[in-house]
């Protein structure tokens, strides 16, 4: 038995400045697993709850002592002295302990980093990669995921310069191949912009936040790069809940019902080679997302890319019961993949089995407000997700997922 010993969390400051978890899980024979938690900003309505202090005079009332406490008093009680290896047991007997059904008592945060240093432990327990043990925890053959590189923020991580969240650049290959690639397409995009306005700000995310006249004028930059560079295409994350207002979606001072969305969204990939469309519509505009995946199911795009995937992210929120639904509908064809919207791991590799279940795609994602911790890089390769979202090449945070990846690609050719 490995059994869990201490468990010891306290409170750190995210990417954006603002504070989140990271816990350290002992061992009775001295092994440490550690992790810290990322928080979005264009969070989904039906995530788990990220709980949060609210007094007004610490960090704006976004502390999260109250997390940190029911880690160290409540959920230690709780976990001290069960086997680190049985992460179905701990994930459990935490998500019993919050007993709602949001896990708002204990709070998601707290539930997710003491879940996520169990993991860890327990790969180090098997001696194996964190990747491998997720592989084999999953039933997944682990593979190099896709880079989708967000290259470009806007909407709430670039203060609405833009109304799209995300212009990504989606890169083919093993991240030995990609990432040159990548970062030099993200580096000729800087000198590009910066053409037009020498002074471009970088978004939450790690990419540029320039402003642009029109809707088409970022697709029509990407689309310049992805003729420079072979094995590249467009996706893009319009994460449309935080446009929609009043039955309305408003894009840079114009009101766009959902038929014209619709219409914008045929035009896009019959111009641009797009890969991908995330959160399409509002999150509770479900038969606007049926609509757009029908359509995209029997189009091929007039330059020659594959079907165009629709990504449910803030619509199913890596809930496996929401994803299922989502499936059963044809909803979307391909899920966002993101352990703190729901609170454990176990949860998150039902939430992946159950699209793999319906024959879709994963893509893994970090969030807009991240931690040094790298989990999110094995996770994608040991499920051998279709793609892992890490964000642009400007931020710490973002590198250290990348590095992580060639680290990883490096133990899976020495195995
Ligand atoms: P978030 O953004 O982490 O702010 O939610 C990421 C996304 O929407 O994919
Ligand atoms: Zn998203």
């Amino acid at each position: 038995m490995s059994c869990i010993d201490v468990i010891q969390a306290r409170e750190i400051l995210d990417s954006r400045g603002n504070p989140t978890i990271e816990v350290e899980v002992s061992l009775e024979s001295g092994a440490i697993g550690t992790a810290a938690v990322p928080s979005g900003a264009s969070t989904g309505e039906h995530e788990a709850v990220e709980l949060r202090d609210g007094d007004k005079e610490r960090y704006l009332g976004k502390g999260v002592l109250k997390a940190v406490e029911n880690v160290n008093e409540k959920v230690a009680k709780e976990i001290e002295g069960m086997d680190a290896l049985d992460q179905r047991a701990i994930d459990r007997a935490m998500i019993n302990l919050d007993g709602t059904p949001n896990k708002g008592k204990l709070g998601a945060n707290a539930i997710l980093s003491v879940s996520i240093a169990a993991m860890r432990l327990s790969a180090l327990m098997e001696n194996i990669p964190l990747w491998d043990a997720i592989a084999k925890r999953t039933g997944t053959t682990q593979q190099a995921p896709r880079l989708y590189v967000n290259v470009i923020n806007g909407g709430v991580h670039a203060d609405f310069r833009l109304p799209f969240q995300e212009y990504i650049l989606v890169v083919e290959g093993n991240t030995n191949e990609a990432l040159p690639i990548a970062h030099e397409a993200f580096t000729k995009l800087g000198e590009l912009l910066r053409t037009h306005d020498t002074d471009v700000p970088m978004g939450d995310e790690g990419g540029y936040a320039p402003t642009f006249d029109t809707l088409e004028q970022p697709f029509e930059l990407l689309a310049s790069l992805v003729a420079e560079y072979p094995g590249t295409s467009i996706a893009l994350d319009a994460a449309a809940s935080e446009l929609f207002h009043n039955g309305a979606y408003q894009l840079l001072g114009k009101s766009y019902s959902a038929d014209e969305l619709l219409a914008f969204y045929r035009e896009l990939v019959e111009r641009f080679p797009l890969h991908s469309i995330e959160d399409p519509f509002d999150e509770d505009s479900v038969t606007d997302f049926i609509r757009l995946t029908a359509m995209l199911e029997d189009f091929s795009t007039p330059l020659g890319a594959k079907k165009v995937l629709v990504v449910g992210d803030d619509l199913t929120v890596t809930n496996p019961v929401r994803i299922s639904q989502a499936m059963k509908y044809k909803e979307i064809n391909a899920v966002l993949i993101k352990p703190n919207q729901i609170g454990t791991v176990r949860e998150t590799i039902l939430a992946v089995q159950e699209t793999y279940a319906a024959d879709c795609k994963v893509i893994a994602s970090h969030r807009s407000g991240e931690t040094d911790d790298t989990f999110i890089a094995d996770f994608a390769r040991g499920i051998g997700a279709h793609g892992i979202k890490a964000g642009g090449f400007g931020q710490k945070e973002r590198l250290e997922k990348y590095d992580r990846l060639l680290a990883i690609e490096r133990e899976a050719e020495t195995r």
